[in-house]
Parts: C-alpha cells; sequence; structure tokens
C-alpha cells in the first residue's frame, strides 16, 4: 500500500537528512543552476529544494498536494531565503506558463495517475530553452 502524503504522522517521512554530495555534483554536472529559477515538483520536506538553493539557483518553488509536507519543508528550510513553497497537484501547478528555467522531480512519477499530463503540465511551466 501507498504511503498517505496527507496524513500526519508521515510529515517526517522526506526529511531528517540533506542532499547527498554525490548528487549536487551529478545534477551540476548536467544543469547550472546558477540565477535560474527551480521549480521542484512532488518536493515533500524540501531535502532537494534545498539543494537546488546549495547548488545556486536564484529561487527554488517546491510544490506538493500535500499541505503536510509543504509544512514540513517550510519549517526546514526557514534559513533559506530563496526557498518558497506552493500547494498544488503536479499534472496542474497554478503556476503561470513559462515561469520556470528547471523543473525537477524526484521519487514522484510512479504516484502519479498520468504521466502525459504531468509532463504537458512541465512542458507547460517551463520557459522557452528551459
Ligand atoms: C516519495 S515523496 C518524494 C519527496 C521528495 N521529492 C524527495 O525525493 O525527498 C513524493 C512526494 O510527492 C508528492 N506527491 C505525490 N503525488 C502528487 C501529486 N499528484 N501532486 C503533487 N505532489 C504529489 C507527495 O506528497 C510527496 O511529498
Amino acid at each position: 500500500m501507498s504511503i498517505d502524503f496527507h496524513a500526519s504522522e508521515n510529515r517526517s517521512s522526506y526529511t531528517g537528512r540533506s542532499a547527498d554530495k554525490g548528487w549536487l555534483k551529478a545534477m551540476a554536472e548536467i544543469v547550472n543552476p546558477v540565477g535560474k529559477n527551480v521549480i521542484d515538483i512532488g518536493c515533500g520536506g524540501g531535502i532537494y529544494t534545498a539543494g537546488w538553493a546549495e547548488l545556486g539557483a536564484e529561487r527554488v518553488m517546491g510544490v506538493d498536494f500535500s499541505q503536510v509536507m509543504l509544512e514540513t519543508a517550510r519549517e526546514n528550510t526557514a534559513y533559506l531565503p530563496q526557498v518558497s513553497f506552493h500547494w498544488g497537484d503536479a499534472c496542474q501547478t497554478g503556476l503561470a506558463a513559462g515561469c520556470a528555467d528547471i523543473v525537477f522531480a524526484r521519487a514522484l512519477i510512479h504516484h502519479l495517475d498520468s504521466v502525459d499530463s504531468f509532463v504537458a503540465e512541465v512542458n507547460r511551466i517551463l520557459a522557452p530553452g528551459g
């Protein structure tokens, strides 16, 4: 059975650690986020949202459909002024078209009903060239 992301007893399931140095290095080899707007969809407790800030992103927004996860993520990243959070579904974020230079999602897509809808939403919110 899948975890209930909305249950308060699961609020700390995706916290308690930082993004691994190997992950930071791998991302930096793929894309340069310095000065960029990054959206982290299905952000959970904000581990990788914070990771993008550490990599030099100008702004990072975590998106999640669980208010419980967002609450924890806000607490864990309060020291990062460039980080913010937004409640929304991965396939219908409510964010403005073209608002993101980089869209990231980790450990999310296997939870979605429609990967096609997610990809369409990612394409919508990516800026040209993103
Ligand atoms: C396995 S956790 C991964 C969290 C984080 N990305 C990480 O790797 O630490 C999946 C996250 O996706 C969120 N999620 C699942 N389905 C979603 C949807 N349809 N829209 C937005 N968020 C969703 C959950 O609330 C949860 O926080």
